[in-house]
């Protein structure tokens, strides 16, 4: 039997990632498809390029989108700044320094991670003398961790790489758009996102951004494929060891030589472009100021009904808090009722963490006070009939009072 339309029941994301879409990036993405050189997309390509500079707060020229999730954007990064047995330092917090020490390790790199427990950050000292023992070409560290709510702070690093010569790459997959990030300020390399979290789109498309310092090394390990190549072109040994990944021939696609690489996602793109769009039109502060909000009416709305949360608070990223399971509580039906009962997602988690804290996220489109009561009034609601003893409109109060505070 053939299946009917596609018809998703309404569902509030309010797990880690991903989380409900701006409608006007859903319309984004219904519109017209055009070619690949059609003028209006190479116009739209450059929008977003600028749009997306403005994101990252750089004047880098090379910042555009990889096409695929975040770890398209991970995985293009280090394939193309890391040949094989450079040494890589991956600072590990939570899982996702995990997936950045693996996709190194991927492509070939000597890879060296230094661990904090889940629920820290490191401070700069200690990420300085572990580049100071390893002396990388390149340190990969997250920025805001999902699995653990943690926010590394990023301000000094940058400094301390250039001081040991040692090139800066941050995932920013979670945290851009809802917490500061200063690509040039902060003396960032390369950094990569994904639009599923606080930039407010689906999953699909990866931003990136490179300093020029990062495309010194990316274009010296330039080969272009044949059939496109041209009498002149370099041909570098230690190329790239990935054709859909190989910036070099990105680059020359998103840039003015328009080289055909892949065939670039037109309705990601649009979509990329409207969740840019929607921030800048907002104001990138403005923007992380909802965040904050939401994400501390979030947190003093859960302290409220009784339960504690996870990890350093005072590093906590504004867009997701990890709520420690109540005794007695069955997590995962909890969830399921959560779900079924009020179309409302939370998230469960990974590792140490797994079956011991729930993850609620407020980012995006749903970083706003109507979804942050609603989520807390239905949880109180779950959590009482699965025998936990709430405060009857205790959390919906609290998380008023913050917005009544912030006005
Ligand atoms: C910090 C971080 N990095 C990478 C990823 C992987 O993203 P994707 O699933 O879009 O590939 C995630 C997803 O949650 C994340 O939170």
């Amino acid at each position: 039997m053939i299946p009917g339309p596609i018809e998703p029941p309404a569902r509030l994301l309010m797990g880690p990632g991903p989380i409900s879409a701006y409608p006007s990036v859903l319309r984004a993405m219904s519109t017209s498809l055009v070619g690949q050189y059609d003028p209006f997309m190479t116009g739209a390509m450059a929008e977003t390029q600028e749009l997306y500079r403005g994101v990252w707060s750089t004047d880098n020229d090379a910042t555009l989108l990889i096409d695929g999730t975040s770890r398209a954007g991970i995985e293009s990064a280090l394939i193309s700044l890391v040949r094989p047995g450079d040494r890589v330092l991956v600072p590990v917090f939570g899982r996702f320094g995990h997936l950045l020490a693996e996709i190194a390790e991927r492509a070939m790199a000597e890879v060296h991670t230094i661990e904090t427990e889940w629920g820290q950050v490191f401070p700069p000292s200690v990420i300085e003398e572990a580049i100071v023992r390893v002396k990388p070409t390149l340190l990969a560290l997250v920025q805001g961790d999902t699995s653990t709510t943690m926010n590394q702070p990023l301000e000094d690093i940058g400094e301390i790489c250039r001081r040991h010569g040692v090139l800066f790459y941050s995932d920013a997959t979670a945290s851009l758009g809802g917490n500061a990030f200063e690509a040039d300020a902060w003396g960032l390399d390369a950094a990569t996102a994904g639009l599923q979290k606080c930039l407010g789109g689906p999953s699909g498309s990866a931003p990136i951004t490179l300093s020029p310092r990062a495309v010194e090394v990316v274009q010296s390990r330039k080969k272009i494929e044949a059939g496109i190549r041209e009498p002149g072109d370099p041909s570098a040994p230690d190329f790239v060891r990935s054709n859909y990944f190989d910036l070099g021939m990105i680059l020359d696609y998103w840039g003015p030589r328009r080289l055909n690489h892949h065939t670039e996602a037109t309705s990601m793109l649009y979509a990329a472009r409207e969740c840019a769009r929607v921030l800048l039109l907002e104001g990138r502060d403005e923007v992380i100021a909802r965040h904050e909000r939401a994400g501390r009416a979030m947190l003093e709305g859960v302290q409220a009904l009784g339960l504690q949360v996870f990890g350093d608070i005072g590093h906590k990223m504004n867009n997701v808090v990890a709520v420690e399971i109540p005794e007695g509580v069955p997590g995962d039906d909890a969830r399921t009722s959560m779900l079924e009962d009020f179309g409302i997602e939370i998230g469960t988690s990974f590792g140490p963490l797994h079956g011991r804290v729930w993850r609620i996220g407020t980012m995006g489109y749903n970083a706003r006070k109507d979804a942050v009561v609603t989520t807390l009034a239905a949880l109180e609601s779950v959590l009482r009939r699965f025998g936990a003893s709430v405060p009857a409109g205790g959390g919906v109060d609290a998380a008023l009072d913050v917005y009544a505070g912030a006005q």
